[in-house]
């Protein structure tokens, strides 16, 4: 029986720290692969975590992003684009294209603390100020609002009176580490 590898393409603008997770992740997994890391910001520690693992990259400006780039994502034929730690709103054109094939990782539990602007220490810092019991990470399908989509996994952690923006951070990014990958595989499965 012939077997097809599934290609995923991940976007990130930042440190990069899930995109080497995932790339590690499926380096040793058969028929499963990365085949283009790509972002709009060349300067991004992403790039340098990429480097040693030999795989494509790109960096985009943003009318490259929104006009142009879908083309070249067409040529790789994706079976799932992951946005790790990514923030530009994605074009309505990428989520007709491929649908319920472009998933985001946020770090609360929506529809929590999510929408424009909630990213980074803006989430946790708003957790912290509204005095919820729990937080946690959310993978979901990215539709044309931000953080809006189908929610496909969450995992949680317990608010601590203790907690600051930075503790929350590290247990989340702990919470992502651990479970985005393996989400990813079996999400990969189920859309067949
Ligand atoms: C993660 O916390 C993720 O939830 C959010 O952006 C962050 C990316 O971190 N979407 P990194 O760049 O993977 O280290």
């Amino acid at each position: 029986m012939k077997t097809i590898t599934k290609k995923l393409i991940l976007l990130a603008s930042g440190d990069g720290s899930n995109v080497e997770n995932i790339i590690k992740y499926f380096k040793n997994t058969p028929n499963i692969e990365v085949v283009l890391v790509a972002g709009n910001n060349k300067n991004a520690y992403v790039f340098e975590r990429v480097e040693p693992f030999n795989i494509e990259t790109l960096v985009f400006t943003k009318s490259y992003f929104n006009n142009k780039f879908v083309n070249i994502i067409e040529l790789y034929h994706p079976d799932l684009i992951i946005l790790a730690g990514f923030l530009w709103k994605i074009p309505e054109l990428w989520i007709n294209k491929y649908p319920n094939k472009i998933i985001n990782i946020h770090p609360s539990l929506l529809p929590s603390f999510g929408g424009k602007g909630m990213y980074g220490s803006n989430v946790h810092e708003a957790v912290i100020n509204s005095k919820v019991k729990k937080t946690g990470i959310s993978i979901h399908i990215v539709n044309k609002e931000y953080d809006e989509g189908n929610i496909i996994f969450q995992a949680e952690i317990n608010v601590l009176i203790e907690d600051t923006p930075e503790s929350i951070a590290r247990r989340v990014q702990i919470l992502e580490k651990e479970h985005f990958p393996r989400v990813i595989k079996e999400y990969l499965f189920k859309i067949e």
